[in-house]
């Protein structure tokens, strides 16, 4: 496996996959891997020749007091794994690298990056759809992998896709959970084994809106006072938002039909937490 730290490498490095005649896969990441990620590196493994990670702790997509200094970083550890899973190349630039000095230069995909968490995050997605362009500027994969779990991300992402005509083929993974539920996060380290506990009344909430819904219960209101109630039973637990909504445009479904996606972020301590499912 290469590891390779300059766009000028990894640019090169592509260049011989694609020489080859393979097709490339790329997984962009901020590291600290769990099953979640490892799930979309063997998606990427079962549709392209040959497999990419970034691991990239994107300062462009932290709030001024949000957790990026403290964000877990263990690229060692995250090589292991990545190598004994077979990936083909890892991509972990400096912040300067993908930043260079007086860069200023950011893409925003207008409206959806102010729904859902980029209404209490406001530049969060902005440095999310910016980090993503660099990335599939720099690699060109036929395939990109994300997972389900970043719903509010993956409409951005698709749309950006979609407006800015990127050749590339969005691949989006389920959520990969505990046996108990808690769905797979890096933060999920931050937890105490007491907020653990707490933080399953997120999956807790999603699946009691589930099972209404699939008692025939369309309306929105009905469905997320459900949720609320599951939620706000939870000391410990301050909802963030709690929403149904259309996952592709992120507004507000009055009425659950085929494909709504109801989706929590919640605080449990100081750690931001966020689920979703598709209805
Ligand atoms: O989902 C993530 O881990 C990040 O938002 C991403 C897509 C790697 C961009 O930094």
């Amino acid at each position: 496996m290469l590891l390779l730290t300059t766009i000028a490498e990894a640019r090169s490095a592509c260049d011989r996959i694609r020489a080859q005649g393979k097709t490339l896969g790329l997984v962009p990441t901020m590291g600290a891997l769990h099953q979640g990620h490892l799930s979309l590196v063997r998606a990427a493994q079962a549709s392209c020749d040959a497999v990419a990670v970034s691991i990239f702790v994107n300062p462009t997509q932290f709030g001024p007091k949000e957790d990026f200094a403290g964000y877990p970083r263990n690229l060692e550890q995250d090589c292991q794994t990545l190598e004994a899973a077979g990936v083909d190349l890892v991509f972990a630039p400096s912040a300067e690298e993908m930043y260079p000095a007086g860069a200023s230069t950011f893409v925003e995909v207008t409206g959806l990056s102010a729904r859902l968490d980029g209404a209490s995050r406001p530049s969060h997605f902005r440095g999310v759809a910016t980090v993503v362009t660099k990335l599939l500027h720099i690699f060109a994969p036929d395939r990109a992998f994300f997972g389900q779990k970043d719903a509010a991300q993956v409409a951005i992402l698709r749309k950006m896709v979609r407006d800015l005509l990127f050749p590339v083929q969005l691949d989006v993974c389920p959520t990969v959970r505990e046996p108990d539920g808690l769905a797979l996060s890096s933060r999920n380290t931050y937890l105490t084994p007491e907020q653990r506990r707490q933080a399953l009344v997120l999956s807790r909430a999603l699946l009691a809106v589930e099972r209404k819904a699939r008692a025939g219960e369309l309306d929105s209101g009905k469905l997320l006072a459900v949720a609320l109630r599951i939620l706000e039973g939870e000391p410990g637990v301050v909802v963030d938002y709690c929403r149904i909504v259309n996952p592709d445009t992120l507004e507000d479904l009055p009425e659950v039909g085929h494909g709504g996606l109801v989706a929590v972020a919640a605080r449990v301590g100081s750690t931001r937490l966020i689920d979703n499912l598709l209805l």
